[in-house]
């Protein structure tokens, strides 16, 4: 087969999927319509055509409109459901999969009815050899109170689903908002045991990739790509093997970079960083996981080998050990 059949066709993990993100237009509006939800655009067309991103905020205000329209657990179930297809399609046999809950609290839905509904659909996508595990995050422009409200609230839903709700990440605005905003919350989060992830260095500087790593103590950085103008944090990111979730069609859609071959994912492995590739928010950035390897592996010229290793990256960066996990490379 051809290169490009061979990474469409490889096993993969992904560990970059904001399952609010994966809501496509289509859906967005048969679940509005359902619930009774408007809309501030008219036709599934009008709503795709606003997707023309700036930087990171325009794409939020648009997401998190786009998420009004979940309120059962119907609604999440389907979302979730929809998201397994695309990921059954693209090869990806585990998926570390992040939601918002304070987006869903705000409207009066509760942290039971998304998990619940997510649960259902994950269940039934094991069985299909898709194995997951679910990531609680924060949004960053609100306040650690509110995150530690979430957090509290969030205690007995930690506990009835523990086989799938492993860590808490943190997520949304990312300038402004700094890792050491949320010190306390993430403290706790770590003595229950759980996985601790957080978006940094996407918009913001080296400097909140060092606050997530120390302050933070993290497992691994979500984007992490401006790690690449600190020689000193690229070197400790290879020497610890941190791993950096990678998302390379969000970064040209939101202008972290204005060409992928300007993508810093290529120099960040050749310096030893575990570099991963997902999707981040597939349905507003035009691709699924494979979308984003075949993307970057064309942009960037990457070899055989180099595709491999980002492969393999994704499962040795997963929270699940290799007899746990539905498959591997
Ligand atoms: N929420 C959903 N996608 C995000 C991203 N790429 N960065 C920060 N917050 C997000
Ligand atoms: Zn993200």
């Amino acid at each position: 087969p051809t290169f490009a059949k061979k990474i469409a066709g490889a096993p993969k993990a992904e560990l970059h999927i904001h399952i609010e993100g994966s809501l496509e237009p289509e859906l967005i509006f048969k679940l509005a319509k359902r619930n009774g939800v408007k809309l501030a655009y008219d036709s599934i067309e009008a709503l795709r055509a606003a997707y023309a991103f700036t930087d990171l905020q325009s794409f939020l205000d648009i997401y998190y409109a786009g998420a009004t329209v979940l309120l059962t657990e119907e609604d999440f179930y389907e979302m979730t459901a929809a998201y397994v297809e695309r990921a059954l399609a693209d090869h990806v046999v585990h998926a570390e999969i992040f939601f918002d809950p304070q987006t869903h609290t705000e409207r009066g839905v509760s942290i039971a009815t998304a998990v619940a509904g997510i649960e259902r659909a994950l269940a039934v996508a094991e069985r299909r050899g898709l194995t997951s595990r679910l990531i609680l995050c924060f949004l960053r422009h609100l306040s650690e109170e509110d995150a530690l409200t979430t957090f509290e609230a969030a205690l007995p839903v930690f506990d009835e689903y523990a086989h799938r709700l492993v860590g808490v990440g943190l997520d949304s605005s990312e300038r402004g908002h700094p890792p050491s905003k949320f010190e306390r919350v993430f403290a706790k989060a770590r003595a229950r045991g759980l996985k601790t992830v957080a978006h940094a260095g996407e918009e913001g500087p080296p400097s909140y990739v060092y606050e997530a790593l120390d302050l933070l103590e993290v497992d691994r950085i979500d984007h992490g790509v401006r790690s690449i103008e600190d020689p000193a944090l690229v070197a400790r990111l290879a020497e610890t093997r941190v791993p950096l979730t990678v998302c390379p069609l969000s970064n040209l859609k939101l202008r972290v970079f204005d060409d992928m071959k300007q993508h810093t994912l290529k120099t960040l492995l050749s310096h030893g960083v575990a570099v991963t590739i997902n999707s981040d928010d597939p349905a507003y950035f035009g691709g699924y996981v494979n979308a984003n390897y075949l993307s970057a592996a064309e942009a960037l010229d990457l070899t055989d080998a180099e595709v491999h290793t980002i492969l393999r990256n994704g499962f040795e960066a997963s929270f699940v050990p290799a007899d746990e996990r539905a498959a591997s490379i």
